[in-house]
């Protein structure tokens, strides 16, 4: 079957060299893509949000399958988009419909549903700017630190946790009256704050069975020790050693099921990817997001662990064989590395030539913000490239892909070298 995936980082490359495996897999699309995608498939010059131009290359290009890459698209509606039209209807979209996704566009919505199907996170309240006096009285009832989080979309950066209780109620203040984060912060959600350490763990449904994907943890700021600014992700470990089959046990039965089962008592369609970010603390875990697609650089380590025809299981989505597929694992541990441009995640310069990729052999090369520039690969993004490896153990996997990095140069070349640090 013809196959096309929505978005351009490391993440949609990591899909991409997973389905161009497939004997399922006719054409590739990717739109727009990146410069390690176009080696794999066609890329084609749309973006992820403009549904009518995918429904023309969905139709001209008879694609049977869509896979959504980033969140955008899927709290846009572009699952009932295709649900609505006549041409589009029987074609598999890996992504929640527009209410599933709400799980991720909104905090609030999210929090709901996670006391509504008593699934164990961090006790909340949510304010606007005609309760900001509550509000204040909640950030005194609360220990520091304080933890605000922005309701809607905020490109990853609507959470902020301060110290000071004067400095919470300020920013409370930005961003519910003053439109911080635009409309996305005109509903705050406070929270209690969580302290452990934070494992991510991926499940694909179809809405009524499931798969757990492998676990992952990321490491999100920029600087090593998980100092400095926050970024996308700068590099991934994949499995988490802590996560053991009876922790994922634990998850499973008190997270994993009753949020497939809460999607169904809430008649909320929702066929695809669940991203439920945890911290563990003291060996429980709570949930503090869930995202409604895969993570990126997690799905760097995770997708190269499946074993299994990954196409196939996908397809079983469409057409009702899903849970009798198979999903097998390697037991090597994945680490990736992520180089990005100097000066992510702040200002950083695009259109830096990049060279060595064709050096690296023992790591996988997945392309994040990179271009084909007339045969020349150069930066494109904040998030250049990650380099994937397999070890026996973390250790051996690391040094693997810090060697790789070595090996890949391009003008303000930067990554931690301290991934897994923690674990
Ligand atoms: P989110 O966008 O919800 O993933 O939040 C961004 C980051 O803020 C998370 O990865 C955590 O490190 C941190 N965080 C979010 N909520 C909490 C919480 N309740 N307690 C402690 N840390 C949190
Ligand atoms: N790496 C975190 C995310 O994809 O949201």
């Amino acid at each position: 079957m013809n196959v096309l995936i929505l978005g351009s980082g490391g993440r949609e490359h990591a899909f991409a060299w997973k389905i161009s495996k497939s004997s399922l897999c006719k054409k590739l699309l990717v739109a727009p893509g990146n410069a390690g995608t176009s080696e794999l498939g066609t890329n084609v010059n749309i973006g992820v949000n403009d549904f009518e131009k995918i429904k023309e290359l969905v139709l001209e290009e008879e694609v049977m399958l869509v896979i959504v890459g980033p969140e955008d698209p899927l709290v846009n509606g572009i699952f009932d988009f295709f649900q609505a039209d006549e041409a589009l209807k029987d074609i598999i979209l890996i992504g929640p419909s527009k209410e599933g996704a709400q799980l991720e566009g909104s905090k609030e919505f999210a929090k709901q549903f996670m006391f509504r199907h008593n699934i164990p996170t961090a006790k909340y309240q949510a304010f606007t700017k005609e309760n900001l006096a509550e509000g204040y009285a909640f950030l005194e009832s609360l220990d520091a630190p304080y933890v605000l989080k922005a309701d809607g979309l905020a490109a990853g950066k609507g959470v902020l946790i301060l110290n000071d209780l004067q400095k919470a109620k300020d920013e409370l203040k930005a961003m519910v009256a003053d439109a911080k984060f635009g409309t996305a912060s005109s509903t705050v959600v406070i929270e209690e704050f969580l302290d452990g350490i934070e494992l991510s763990v991926f499940v694909l449904t179809d809405g009524e069975s499931y798969k757990i994907l492998p676990s992952a943890k990321d490491y999100k700021r920029i600087g090593e020790r998980d100092m400095g600014l926050n970024t996308g992700g700068m590099g991934a470990i994949s499995p988490v050693p802590f996560a053991d089959r009876f922790y994922i046990e634990k998850v499973e039965r008190e997270i994993i099921r009753p949020t497939i089962e809460g999607l169904q008592k809430d008649n909320i369609t929702y066929q695809g990817f669940i991203f439920i970010g945890l911290i563990n603390v003291k060996g429980e875990p709570k949930v503090i997001e869930y995202n409604v697609r895969m993570g990126d650089p997690e799905t760097e380590v995770v997708i190269p662990r499946i074993k299994s025809d990954f196409l196939n299981l996908l397809q079983g989505i469409g057409d009702g064989t899903f849970s009798e597929k198979d999903l097998e694992i390697t037991d090597e541990v994945a680490t990736t590395v992520m180089l990005v441009a100097g000066g992510y995640p702040e200002a950083y310069e695009k259109g830096k030539e990049i060279t060595g990729t064709e050096t690296v052999d023992k790591s996988i090369v997945f392309h994040a913000g990179t271009k084909n520039d007339n045969g020349t690969i150069k930066t494109n993004g904040g998030r250049v490239i990650a380099l994937t490896s397999f070890g026996e153990t973390m250790e051996k996997a690391l040094v693997k892909s810090f060697d790789s990095a070595e090996k890949i140069s391009f003008e303000g070349k930067y990554y931690r070298k301290d991934i897994g640090f923690d674990l």
